[in-house]
């Protein structure tokens, strides 16, 4: 028998679109393993609080299409502290719990780390934000939901910039990582798209927005974290073009709601079944990812963000916007 007869599950930092389905999978499939859920509402904060719900598969089917997290979540401070994860432990003793899974950006993975330095309780990670910056998978959850979610605006965008034939710098969320600018801009047909990544994608665009000629709308996406802001960059097109009537679109918090695309809810489903069965096996202290579309469990390193662009992408960058 395994020794796994009672998971603890929470989603902690940013939400992320398919969190639910990730929650719904795991349930199920422990349901059909003999093992118990919890939830442990707000992340951290509802380990440290001991705010602990019981879950069913039943009631979370009809919830998995919601955009969120029905647990909560919550950037937890006072989880930074050693009382924090002294309190933490003592919840995991109280309730039983034999393992964790921990859903969440590398925040949370980070702080389930300093967890595991102190203590020997099992857990896998499933990388849940819009961000697409986890190592060990591919995708990360909500990712491809913001991009549907960004299109959409910038699609809207683009028919005010025709009619009007205007300049327009559309700021898009992804923290450190270029991820979502690349997808939406390339998806979008921007003219120039900002990352964190590239420096020489600031040159591109100011080289083209010199002989832009008003005839036309000319769109930009920039990265929320690349290295120049919007407003940088809009004085920066205006002193090299005056002739640019220029506004900024920040999208915001717009695209991490919504419900999950079809690829995050089947996402979600995939790594919260890998997840449990991992658990269930004896597994510990592993990511559930995605890798070359299989279900993957990679091993924690210390190094748990990661946002490459890889050839591939960056030579689309080069052919469509330079
Ligand atoms: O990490 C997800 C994310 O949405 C980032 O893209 C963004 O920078 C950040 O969270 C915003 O965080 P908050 O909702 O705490 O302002």
């Amino acid at each position: 028998m395994s020794k796994i007869q009672h998971i603890g599950i929470f989603t902690s930092g940013g939400d992320a679109p398919g969190m639910n389905a990730a929650l719904f999978a795991v349930v199920k499939t422990a349901e059909t393993l003999g093992i118990k859920v919890s939830g442990i509402r707000r992340g951290f904060e509802g380990l440290i609080d001991d705010d602990l719900i019981p879950l069913q598969s039943q009631q979370l089917q009809k919830q998995m299409h919601l955009g969120g997290t029905i647990l909560k979540t919550a950037r937890s401070e006072r989880f930074r502290s050693k009382p924090g994860q002294e309190k933490s432990l003592q919840t995991i003793k109280d309730n039983k719990i034999d393992a964790l899974i921990a859903i969440g950006g590398d925040g949370t993975f980070r702080g389930m780390l300093s967890l595991s330095s102190i203590s020997n309780i099992p857990f896998i990670g499933i990388p849940g934000t819009i961000d697409n910056d986890i190592a060990g998978t591919d995708y990360t959850l909500g990712f491809d939901s913001a991009v549907n979610t960004a299109i959409k605006c910038i699609d809207n965008i683009r028919d005010t910039a025709e009619s009007h034939n205007r300049v327009f710098l559309v700021e898009v969320m992804g923290r450190d990582s270029g991820y979502i600018s690349i997808y939406s801009g390339l998806s979008c047909g921007a003219d120039s798209i900002l990352i964190p990544e590239s420096a020489q994608d600031f040159t591109y665009l100011l080289e083209k927005i010199k002989n832009y000629s008003s005839e036309d709308a000319f769109i930009v996406v920039v990265a929320e974290g690349d290295e120049v802001s919007v407003e940088e960059v809009s004085s920066k097109i205006r002193s090299v073009n005056t002739d640019i009537d220029l506004r900024i679109a920040k999208l915001g918090h717009i695209q991490r709601g919504g419900n999950p695309s079809a690829q995050d809810r089947m996402l979600g489903i995939r790594l919260g079944v890998l997840a449990t069965k991992a658990l269930f096996q004896g597994e510990s202290n592993k990511m559930a990812g995605i890798r070359n579309n299989m279900p993957t469990l990679s091993a924690f390193e210390s190094r748990v963000k990661e946002h490459i662009i890889d050839a591939e992408l960056q030579a689309l960058l080069t052919l469509f916007c330079k």
